[in-house]
């Protein structure tokens, strides 16, 4: 109770901050020489540091869930007071991308779990309060440990990872196999896997699987990594391609009135999660 009154006031506080911005869709996920360097920098550090090694030690350390026991609206306090580097469509505070994410798919008449899915589905990042740098919490994810797609976003940075050096990992399946299903394959470690496990055992499938891939752009965007993919897999993209749609074209600074709107949405979190969860 104390985190959602808290969260009220910051909400208040800050209303007013919206400034107009009405973009094209083609102007959104923009990754050429008019990226701005901050987000280059982002991914050249991504791209480099995200080994096999390091994806296995971050599944090792987190996926036990002991970090800490919380609700989901101290995790959404926490969340607002994080930065994205990776994304160059957003300025506003984080809490108005989860809003903006659940009202459009409210809007348009989507189920409740769908709409839970839109507001929760980037909590995953206060990985960066646990200490993660950015690299190791936001921006696209791709699988370690078989050959980069092209699809990924610049993957000219993929040239200084170490695993280039290991040939296995260099190869189409890698340390995989034809079809094995995206949930033997470690993905880039981010916010998208640990949220994945925190939220499991409360959401359906479907919600599951569109936390758990939602950054995965060089597939469910470009098509890439279907022979990784299993006959679920092909099954539950199409969530994934409409989800983007929301995750990506709602980043407006339209003005929500988020007080007005709270009741809605605590009225949802308590219809899906308990008081306390494991982070
Ligand atoms: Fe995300
Ligand atoms: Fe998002």
């Amino acid at each position: 109770m104390l985190a959602v009154l808290a969260l009220s006031t910051l909400i208040i506080a800050s209303s007013n901050e919206d400034k107009p911005n009405i973009k094209n869709k083609e102007e959104y996920r923009v990754y050429d020489e008019t990226t701005p360097q901050h987000v280059k920098d982002f991914y050249r550090v991504n791209h480099i540091n995200q080994t096999v090694e390091f994806v296995l030690r971050k599944e090792k350390e987190y996926l036990p869930l002991r970090h800490r026991k919380m609700g989901i609206w101290e995790a959404f306090r926490i969340f607002d007071t994080l930065v994205d580097e990776s994304d160059p469509d957003l300025d506003l505070p984080q809490r108005y991308h989860l809003f903006q994410t659940a009202e459009a798919l409210r809007r348009d008449g989507h189920p409740r779990w769908l709409i839970l899915t839109g507001f929760i589905h980037d909590l995953g990042k206060l990985l960066t309060a646990f200490g993660e740098p950015q690299w190791a919490v936001v921006g696209d994810t791709f699988p370690v440990g078989c050959a980069y797609s092209d699809k990924i976003v610049f993957p000219e940075y993929f040239a200084s990872n170490p695993d280039q050096e290991i040939s296995l990992y260099q190869t189409t399946y890698g340390i995989y196999s034809k079809r094995c299903g995206l949930d033997n394959v470690h993905m880039s470690w981010g916010h998208d896997e640990y949220l994945y496990q925190v939220v499991k055992n409360y959401l359906p499938p479907e919600a599951c699987y569109i936390i758990r891939y939602h950054s995965f752009y060089a597939a469910h965007l470009h098509g890439a990594y279907k022979h990784l993919m299993s006959a679920h897999d092909e099954r539950m993209l199409p969530w994934l391609e409409l989800f983007r749609n929301y995750d990506l074209y709602s980043k407006t600074e339209e003005k929500l009135d988020l007080t007005a709107l709270m009741p809605y949405y605590e009225d949802l979190i308590s219809e899906f999660f308990p008081s306390e969860i494991d982070w």
